[in-house]
């Protein structure tokens, strides 16, 4: 039986699901987080065999002394961490406690994106051409190197917070004010084009399962605008000729980065011309239910798909793909709590048979802050075997259905 250490068993808020795929396929699974297990979610205190409180997940010195204390000598065969900030902390675990899988080196590339981008120029992948700036002069010297339409992004961002796409010299004067907080950013050339993922569940390196979903829009697009709804598209058919330099692309990434097991989210964008371009990877699932989406595409569990492959080194769910699954984000209307959901009955009446997860927030319920959400004011999920009728249906959810608060 495989002992695995699983760091913040309890958030993001698909950890729980992520836990209970191990305790499936038969892994010892030791929670290690700060919250008090009275906290954690009812299905990951199920799943788990143990749960080591640590004082705080911040410092990595402690809670490897801590782990070394409370675990003596026993074997631990994986760490694993699926929430970005603490995906150093387990690499870290793993050089102390001996356990296979990413080291702290390999692990940058990961967390720290002009590392990433150096790393794939180095393997002839073509990533925007981009150039790292610590502060107004440098920012203003690497603008004029890449030259204008530019992007101003966090080295280590998420979400697109504090992304700004510059046009010309005073839109450039605006961004560096607004990103003065950050201590070094990325300046890169502005790519045009179509949005995807490429998200894999890998085994030493190489795709065991894959999924492509399609942004509409640009996530950008969708976080600097808030009359829009948000849709991920998870598509049918990834393997379509389309989409293969962007997978083909993709592979080529996990190869240079030395990607071992586990959970990868990769965006790539796909110009006019056909061109593609590598944009991010994250060494983790995507957030905002788009796990559930995978399984809703193939009738899997890709929460357990995970977990076998990491633990004993094969796929095992059938990957059957029966449908196209779009999920729709909701923005509420005005400021305050949700008063009033317009146009769901008789959207519910003409496609409720597509909707698989409607989870929009009660009325009732205070809106959230839209900028800092992926999720937004909830969302719903729909499939359908045919991409135009998916779309269509999605896009009629966006605009018919309206929440209100004030
Ligand atoms: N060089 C670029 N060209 C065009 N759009 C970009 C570029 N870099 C980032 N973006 C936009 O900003 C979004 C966020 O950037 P990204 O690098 O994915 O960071 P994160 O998702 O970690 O915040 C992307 O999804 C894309 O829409
Ligand atoms: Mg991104």
């Amino acid at each position: 039986m495989k002992t695995v250490l699983f760091l913040s068993p309890g958030y993001p808020s698909e950890m729980p699901h992520f836990v209970r795929g191990l305790a499936e396929v038969g892994a010892r699974v030791v929670g290690v987080g700060d919250q008090p297990e009275g906290l954690l979610p009812e299905l990951t205190r199920r799943s788990l065999e143990r749960y080591v409180r640590v004082r705080t997940l911040w410092d990595e010195e402690g809670v490897i002394g801590e782990l070394r204390r409370v675990l003596g000598d026993s074997v631990v065969d994986r760490v694993e961490c699926l929430w970005e900030p603490g995906m150093i902390l387990a690499a870290r675990l793993r050089e102390a406690l001996g356990a296979p899988g990413l080291t702290v080196a390999q692990t940058i590339p990961f967390r720290n994106k002009e590392e990433m981008k150096r790393a794939l120029d180095a393997a002839g992948i073509r990533t925007p051409r981009h150039l790292p700036a610590k502060g107004r002069a440098a920012i203003w010297e690497a603008a004029e190197r890449i030259g204008f339409p530019l992007i101003v992004k966090p080295i280590a961002g998420a979400g697109s917070a504090d992304t700004h796409r510059i046009h010309d010299r005073d839109e450039l004067v605006a961004a560096i004010a607004a990103v003065e907080h950050l201590e070094e950013v990325s300046v890169e050339e502005f790519v045009d084009g179509e949005e995807y993922t490429f998200d894999t569940v890998s085994i030493r390196g190489v795709p065991a399962y894959h999924n492509v979903a399609w942004y509409r829009p640009r996530p950008l697009v969708a976080r600097t605008n808030e009359w829009i709804s948000p849709q991920v598209v998870a598509l049918r058919h990834p393997d379509q000729p389309a989409l293969r330099a962007g997978i083909e692309m993709g592979r080529r990434v996990l190869a240079a980065l030395g990607f071992e097991s586990g959970f990868t989210h990769m965006e790539w964008y796909r110009k006019a011309d056909g061109e593609v371009v590598f944009g991010e990877i994250g060494a983790r699932p995507p957030g905002a239910h788009q796990v559930d989406q995978m399984n809703y595409a193939c009738d899997i569990d890709v929460f357990r798909g995970w977990a076998e492959a990491v633990c004993c080194g094969r796929f095992g769910e059938t990957v059957r793909r029966l449908y196209n699954v779009a999920t729709v984000y909701k923005r509420a209307e005005g400021q305050g709590r949700i008063r009033r959901i317009e146009g769901l009955e008789s959207f519910r009446a003409r496609h409720g048979a597509r909707v698989v997860w409607e989870n929009l927030l009660p009325l009732g319920s205070p809106r959230r802050n839209w900028k800092q959400t992926l999720v937004s004011d909830g969302f719903v999920v729909l499939r359908h075997p045919d991409l135009e009728t998916t779309l269509a249906i999605a896009d009629e959810f966006a605009r018919s259905v309206r929440l209100h608060a004030n």
